[in-house]
This record gives structure tokens, C-alpha cells and sequence, in this order.
């Protein structure tokens, strides 16, 4: 199957590495189109496939598209691509803030459109990708955009668009929510006595694990935070400080905003 992504910046050369190296789509059946001269070619060092700097028929063949581009100015950039998409491609939008009614318009010939949020450690072939299909669309073409979708990750599908933007909230930013806990985990480890590398390794190999241990357990996270927290130890005595000054409503709230960041973005896009 011929696969296109229109975008080849760091989502678009993420999705595209991973395909490769899924199987699914690498050599004359991928297409990028970047009209970034420079971004181009680094497409071409570091993936075998066709990259274009403008819409040609190259584009016609493909029956899955991506659109990795950014919101801003997408209108423009999907009314040159669309007279090259064909009719029954399956047209993929990983752009924040878009709505599938926008690209139904942007795209009136084609009715196998997805709506997608994925997030950046798709990058490292470990992303997270929450996505809804157009009304109607056929569980064959849900289950192709699945598969593609989780050569950079995991994916889920969900039956509401409205949840996309609550999914911006929580797996979008999240991957920047566990960096900004990281920046604070480092400082201190670094004041308590490690070197930067030490702090960095404790921590990492800490985050993986807590991680790893919660999402292959049945137990909730509460649960096993309890199981770190012998009464009177060091454990409960952080979480005594996070609880008295109120950090987890502090998280809960940032989240909230982010939601609703994330319902204006929406509206000017
Ligand atoms: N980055 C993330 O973590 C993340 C997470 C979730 C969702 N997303 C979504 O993914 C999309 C892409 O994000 P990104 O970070 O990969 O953006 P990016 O790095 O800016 O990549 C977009 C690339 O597409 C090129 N482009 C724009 N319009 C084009 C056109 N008409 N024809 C050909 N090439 C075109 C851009 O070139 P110019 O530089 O010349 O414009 C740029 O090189 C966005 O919509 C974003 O909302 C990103």
C-alpha cells in the first residue's frame, strides 16, 4: 500500500521512521511532501522514500494520507494538496485543534477522514495516539489507520471528537508534564549529592520502573503508593509536604487549563 504524509517535520519524520521500520510503508510506496528545501533534504539522508517539494500525482496513488503539518495555515496547504488526493484515500489528520467537520470541507471528495492526537515520544516508536473516525467510516479503514498508528505507539479509538481534545490534556502535553517533574526530581537530586549523569540514570531508571510497575499491575497508582509509604518513613513524609501544599489540585488544575488551552486553540484554528 502506497502511504503519503504531508509534512515531514518531527511528527511527520517520526510517523515515517517508524513505518519504515514497521514494514509498512518505506521505499516507492512512502511519500513526503515538505516544501522545506533544507528539511527535504534531510528526508532524503535519513529515509528511503520519495520526497516531493510540491503536490503531484505522486500523491494520487497513495490510499493512506497523513497530514503532519502544522494548524496555522492548514486550510491553504490542504485546498493545494486535495485536487492530487484520490477520492477513496484514507486521510489521516494528525493536526491539533482541526476539527473532522473542517477537513470534510477542506476535503468534500473524500469521506474516510480520521482525526488524530498523537504525542512526541512517537518519536521514539513509544507515542500514544487517541483517534476518531469520520461518521460512517468502515471498521476496515478504522483498524488500517490502527495498525499505522501503532507502529508509532499505541493507539485507542474513540467514538466522541470532543474526547481528542480532552486527550490533548492528558497524553498530548502529557509527555511535558512528566519533563517539568523530571526538571524538579534532577535539581534536587543534584543538591542532595549526585552528579548530573547519576541524578539523570536514578531518575530515569526510577520513572521507568514506577511506570512499568503501575501499567503491568492490577493495582491502582494509590495502591501502590501506599505500598512505598510505611507510616512515619521518608515517603509519607513528601507526601505529607505535596498534600499540605496542595499539588495535586495544583496538577489537576493545570490539566483543566490545558483543556480548555487546548478548546481555544480549537476555535482560532
Ligand atoms: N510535535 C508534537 O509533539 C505534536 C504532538 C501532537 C500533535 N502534533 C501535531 O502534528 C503536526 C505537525 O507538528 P510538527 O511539530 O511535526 O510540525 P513541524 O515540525 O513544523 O513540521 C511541519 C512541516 O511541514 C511543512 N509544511 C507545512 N505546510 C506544508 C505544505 N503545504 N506542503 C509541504 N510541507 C509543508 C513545514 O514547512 P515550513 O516550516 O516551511 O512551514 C514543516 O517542515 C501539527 O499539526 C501538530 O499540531 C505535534
Amino acid at each position: 500500500m502506497k502511504v503519503a504524509i504531508v509534512g515531514g517535520g518531527n511528527m511527520g519524520l517520526a510517523f515515517a521512521r517508524c513505518f519504515a521500520e514497521a514494514g509498512l510503508a518505506a521505499g516507492e510506496d512512502l511519500v513526503i511532501l515538505e516544501r522545506d528545501v533544507e528539511r527535504q533534504a534531510l528526508l532524503k539522508e535519513s529515509l528511503q522514500c520519495a520526497v516531493i517539494g510540491t503536490p503531484e500525482t505522486l500523491l494520487t496513488g497513495c490510499s493512506l494520507i497523513f497530514l503532519a503539518i502544522k494548524p496555522q495555515g492548514a486550510q491553504e496547504s490542504c485546498q493545494t494538496v486535495q485536487p492530487y488526493i484520490g477520492d477513496q484515500a484514507v486521510i489521516v489528520s494528525i493536526m491539533a485543534g482541526i476539527t473532522l467537520k473542517s477537513l470534510s470541507e477542506w476535503f468534500p471528495k473524500s469521506g474516510r477522514i480520521v482525526r488524530c492526537m498523537p504525542n512526541m515520544p512517537a518519536q521514539i516508536g513509544k507515542g500514544m495516539s487517541v483517534f476518531v473516525p469520520s461518521a460512517g467510516l468502515e471498521q476496515e479503514y478504522c483498524d488500517l489507520t490502527a495498525k499505522y498508528l501503532s507502529a508509532t505507539g499505541s493507539c485507542v479509538q474513540v467514538g466522541d471528537e470532543s474526547l481528542i481534545n480532552a486527550a490533548t490534556a492528558v497524553s498530548g502535553c502529557g509527555p511535558g508534564y512528566f519533563f517539568y517533574l523530571i526538571e524538579f526530581m534532577q535539581q534536587t537530586a543534584e543538591e542532595l549529592g549526585f552528579s548530573a549523569v547519576e541524578a539523570r540514570q536514578l531518575i530515569s531508571e526510577t520513572m521507568i520502573g514506577a511506570a512499568s510497575q503501575w501499567s503491568e499491575s492490577n493495582l491502582s497508582a494509590a495502591d501502590l503508593r501506599k505500598m512505598v509509604t510505611s507510616k512515619g518513613g521518608a515517603t509519607a513524609e513528601a507526601i505529607r509536604v505535596f498534600q499540605d501544599e496542595k499539588l495535586g489540585e495544583s496538577f489537576s488544575r493545570g490539566m483543566k487549563k490545558a483543556f480548555e488551552r487546548t478548546l481555544e486553540l480549537a476555535k482560532l484554528a
